[in-house]
């Protein structure tokens, strides 16, 4: 089947995103140099069903780019819910402000700028949903880091864990490829959780702690 064709049914058979989302999209396809990073409208939604049926009332993500998947979680936090994002890249900063701004949930969400190896130690909350999705070499390292903060039954959600199918090609063994394959073993063997591995996009693992 066709990529573009399977895509393109997959989003006219899904809940269409916000005028939001569909302006941020636009935005970040217009103003940055790697829009791809974006999680978009399948994933996007997904992370959301996913939120409105857990209704945390703590999300941490690691990555914000430019809020699409922060904005998309928001949307099932609970009531007296937060979520706390953090990204790396200062660029970022000022898009992902205005559409926290304009989201309804300005309240709810907490930006953190920095590194976040370094900002997540920092953190003393606990959390019921955990996003990862920053520079592929960190994985194991955020893995570890939230383990600690997540509560039994938690739920850890990692993005590229199939990194465009490099992780079954034996001829693909560049630094991050070889990151992400050290990290899907890693979990495969972690006997704290339960996990599956789902063929959404670039590959999301939805990670359980038992
Ligand atoms: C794939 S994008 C995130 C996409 C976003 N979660 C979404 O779904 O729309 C990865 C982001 O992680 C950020 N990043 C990379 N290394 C990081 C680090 N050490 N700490 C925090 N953010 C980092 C990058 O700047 C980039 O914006």
């Amino acid at each position: 089947m066709n990529e573009f064709a399977l895509e393109d049914y997959l989003e006219k058979h899904s809940t269409k995103p916000s005028d939001l989302l569909i302006e941020m999209t636009r935005i970040t396809n217009l103003r940055t140099r790697f829009p791809r990073m974006l999680s978009g409208h399948i994933q996007g939604k997904f992370l959301e069903m996913v939120s409105k049926m857990l209704k945390p009332k703590r999300i941490l993500e690691i990555g914000t780019f430019t809020g699409y998947s922060a904005l998309s979680l928001a949307d099932g936090l609970a009531e007296d819910g937060k979520l706390i994002t953090i990204e790396y890249d200062e660029e970022y900063e000022d898009l992902i402000r205005y559409f926290i701004d304009k989201s309804g949930f300005a309240d709810k969400i907490q930006l953190l700028i920095g590194d976040a190896k370094l900002i997540i130690p920092t953190i003393s909350e606990t959390f019921d949903l955990v996003f990862i999705d920053a520079d592929k070499y960190g994985y194991s390292v955020y893995y570890e880091q939230v383990m600690c903060k997540l509560c039994h039954g938690g739920i850890i959600l990692v993005d590229n864990v199939l990194w465009s199918g490099k992780v079954l090609k034996a001829g693909s063994r560049d630094a991050e490829t070889i990151a992400i394959i050290e990290f899907n073993k890693m979990v495969a063997e972690d006997p704290r959780v339960e996990q599956v591995l789902l063929p959404l996009r670039d590959g999301l693992m939805m990670i359980r702690k038992l």
